[in-house]
């Protein structure tokens, strides 16, 4: 695998002090990563969309000072400084700085918000991590300026990897694909790429209403939920349906086949949540009212002859995907019905996006 095109080759003129500020969003599987190995490459291809309204915000104010031999930073979050999120930022620039050894130049400040609660549910480490990535790109772009936007994109989407799987993804919108796939053009293990085929004009801003059945922290953290892959007795067969899936996904979003685009999601969604039902130790992470959202789904799709459905990250939030031409209907029926289900009533509209944009 080739990382070394990562690796700066120049070490160019220091800057006294810069900051830069991104955004970068969330976003919601299609075809599910669950299962990875060292140093954070996915045992399965997965494409996701990017959203829009769920994101972070992140600036960095670079200074320069001796080089310390691991990064030197403060981290607020919402204002207020945050001890207990180091570690992880911490431990996501040790796995960098084999690739941007500037970072050690330099005494850094965080300062990050996301447009969603923190406590909601929504993984705030693709929207999180992959912001504090093209925060680093620009510092690196500044010192070397003859970057391309290119590489810029790919090697954030890289480094977010690093971070958090997922992260990978929320660089570039709508969709994006990471891990190498035979079907997908360019894919790789070590970043995201944006799916590189003609969209159906039926999947253009597509809505994701996010139903916050649970607000709670999470039960299963995502790298103990991953290592419950390794000696899970269905996870080989897992990997090769997952990337049968990829390909059939590529065909529908083609294509623009709903019904078989519904089948497949919410397969997926489930068969997340199955791999979970079935390791050890075993994990149920839906909760009743998920279920009840869910088969409320399919009573409004049959009835209406509407093309919603629901996809399920490692949690009990319900994820609900519908065209934009039913954005009205839809949404009424989420605030009149869904949203009796939601933790005091909440959700949030949602819609696919375009990935990071300066602060
Ligand atoms: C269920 O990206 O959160 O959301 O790489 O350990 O940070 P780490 O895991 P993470 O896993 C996301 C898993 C998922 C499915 C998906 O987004 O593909």
């Amino acid at each position: 695998m080739n990382t070394a095109e990562f690796i700066p080759k120049i070490r160019s003129e220091k800057i006294e002090e810069i900051g830069f500020t991104w955004q970068t969003p969330s976003n919601i599987a299609l075809v599910k990563y669950w299962g990875k190995s060292d140093p954070q490459l996915p045992k399965n291809a997965s494409i996701s969309f990017t959203l829009n309204n769920c994101h972070t915000i992140t600036t960095i104010d670079f200074s320069i000072q001796e080089s310390a031999p691991c990064a030197d930073f403060d981290l607020f979050f919402e204002g207020k400084e945050k001890e207990e999120f180091k570690p992880k930022i911490a431990g996501f620039f040790k796995r960098v700085e084999v690739y941007c050894p500037y970072i050690l130049d330099y005494k850094m400040v965080i300062n990050s918000e996301n447009s969603f609660p923190h406590s909601s549910g929504i993984a705030s480490s693709a929207s999180g991590l992959s912001a504090i990535a093209m925060c680093l790109m620009r510092l690196e772009q500044a010192l070397n300026p003859r970057l391309t936007e290119v590489y810029i994109i790919k090697k954030a989407s890289f480094l977010a990897r690093l971070g958090s799987g997922s992260a990978s993804r929320s660089i570039e919108g709508p969709l994006v694909v990471w891990g190498k796939h035979p079907k997908i053009a360019g894919s790789s293990d070590l970043f995201g790429v944006q799916f590189p085929y003609k969209v159906h004009p039926v999947f253009q801003n597509y809505q994701d209403a996010i139903l916050l059945v649970d607000k709670g922290e999470k039960q299963v953290s995502s790298t103990l939920g991953h290592n419950l892959m390794h000696k899970h007795p269905f996870a080989e067969n897992r990997f090769k349906q997952a990337n049968e899936n990829l390909s059939k996904m590529s065909e529908i979003l083609q294509n623009g086949h709903l019904e078989e685009f519904i089948g497949l999601v919410e397969s997926e969604a489930l068969t997340l949540h199955a791999m979970m039902l079935t390791s050890a130790p075993y994990f149920i992470l839906m909760k009743p009212n998920t279920l009840e959202i869910i088969h409320k789904i399919w009573e409004f799709r049959a009835a209406e002859n509407s093309n919603i459905c629901f996809t399920l990250d490692a949690g009990a939030n319900v994820h609900v995907l519908y065209p934009f031409s039913e954005k009205e209907k839809v949404n009424r029926f989420i605030e009149s019905e869904l949203a009796n289900y939601c933790q005091k009533k909440q959700y949030i509209l949602d819609a696919v996006g375009f990935g990071a944009k300066k602060g």
